[in-house]
């Protein structure tokens, strides 16, 4: 492999344009390749990054962009062919969240990066959050000891992704909010309770806004791909109870807790964003209410030498898509590739899939 890494970017959508963005001002890679079916968005974003190879066909940037790592930031039920055609053609993958469409082609995924030995992340950018990365800080340094709770969440008061668009089609999206918001929460509260092992998932799923043509995000009508078809095919509300064992900050055989819920459109007072943690030391909770995260906080609640204690943690410089695809590009360098075969996106697939299979059955599903 060259000493600069050749990257390729498959989406010229808000999300690959996060990428392309990355990997321009990373000094390890060099951005040679495009695909994307806008033709004018290809040309201005090739021309804007300098970008040799453009293809409105994926398969055209796998073969011929002589790439060494790639992006898949397509509509989510592409994940996972773009995903296994370029990790068969030998290259490290970056693939946006959620994984894919379902655990099955989570799954698929994850034995392609395993026969081909290579690096399989996805890109869960909240993680790296200020307040996300400083909570983790102090949750290490044992600050809320065992944690055994947490609620996590991410709603909307009018939200809905381009209504009509590829987000609210079953087979290209899998589902809606729990897919799409909901698992970067699902996300940033399983890394923070250490990777608990999921036992079993109580699942409930609305669909009252969609439907009815309620609920669509302003500013994204008509800019996905897909968006015309008005019919609505995934919920609006979903919301999950998780059963969990073990994770870094318990005993093994200990179990905790999870409650997740997610929303792109309800009747509620404003956005909220949070994930709080109930330890056996402290608690604590992290919260925004605009993606962009301004005004993102940190609190703890705990007890110094028997006093109980509030405490505002300062939050560091927050990051986003920048460190998802530094990280990646760190791990692609170090040759330890064995934890990077896609395993955190295929158990967020795993839990999500019950998820919606209890609200179809009614029960809770046992993994
Ligand atoms: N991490 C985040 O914060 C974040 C935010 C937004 C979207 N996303 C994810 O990124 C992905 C893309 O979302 P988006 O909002 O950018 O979507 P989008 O609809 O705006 O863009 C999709 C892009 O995929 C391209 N595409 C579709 N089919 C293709 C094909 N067969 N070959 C080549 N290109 C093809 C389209 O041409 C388009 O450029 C989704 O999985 C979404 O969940 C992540």
């Amino acid at each position: 492999m060259a000493d600069t890494l050749r990257a390729g970017v498959i989406g010229l959508g808000w999300a690959g344009q996060q990428h392309m963005k990355a990997y321009a001002a990373d000094p390890r890679t060099e951005l040679v390749g495009l695909a994307g079916m806008e033709s004018d968005a290809l040309a201005r974003l090739g021309d804007e990054y300098g970008v040799e190879h453009r293809y409105a066909d994926y398969a055209d940037l796998i073969a011929r962009g002589e790439l060494d790592v790639i992006s898949v930031c397509t509509p989510t039920s592409l994940h996972a062919p773009m995903s296994i055609a370029a990790l068969d053609a030998g290259l490290h993958v970056l693939s946006e969240k959620p994984m894919a469409e379902n655990a099955t082609r989570a799954k698929e995924m994850v034995a392609a990066a395993e026969r081909n030995d290579r690096v399989l992340d996805i890109s869960f950018n909240h993680r790296r959050r200020g307040d996300v990365t400083e909570a983790k800080k102090l949750i290490e340094a044992g600050v809320l000891g065992r944690i055994y709770y947490a609620k996590a969440g991410w709603l909307r008061r009018s939200g809905i992704p381009g209504l009509g668009s590829w987000f609210t089609k079953k087979t290209l999206a899998g589902g809606g909010p729990m897919m799409d918001i909901g698992v970067h929460m699902l996300d940033i509260a399983l890394h923070l309770m250490g990777e608990p092992e999921v036992k079993a998932v109580s699942g409930a799923s609305y669909a009252e806004f969609g439907p009815r043509g309620r609920g669509a995000a302003t500013g994204y009508a008509g800019t996905k791909t897909g968006s015309g078809d008005t019919s609505y095919e995934v919920e609006d509300l979903a919301t999950a109870f998780v059963r969990l064992e073990g994770g870094s900050t318990g005993d093994p055989g200990l179990t905790s807790t999870l409650l997740l819920e997610s929303s792109w459109a309800s009747y509620i007072p404003e956005d909220q964003i949070y994930c709080t943690l109930y330890g056996t030391e402290g608690g604590a909770t992290i919260g925004w209410s605009r993606p962009g995260g301004g005004d993102q906080s940190l609190e703890v609640w705990t007890q110094l030498a028997g006093v109980p204690a509030d405490v505002r943690p300062a939050i560091g410089p927050s990051h986003g898509h920048d460190a998802a695809v530094a990280d990646f590009l760190t791990t692609v360098g170090s040759g330890d590739w064995a934890d990077h075969r896609g395993q955190v996106g295929l158990t967020r697939a795993l839990i999500i899939d019950a998820c919606y299979a209890s609200a179809d059955a009614g029960a809770e599903i046992v993994l």
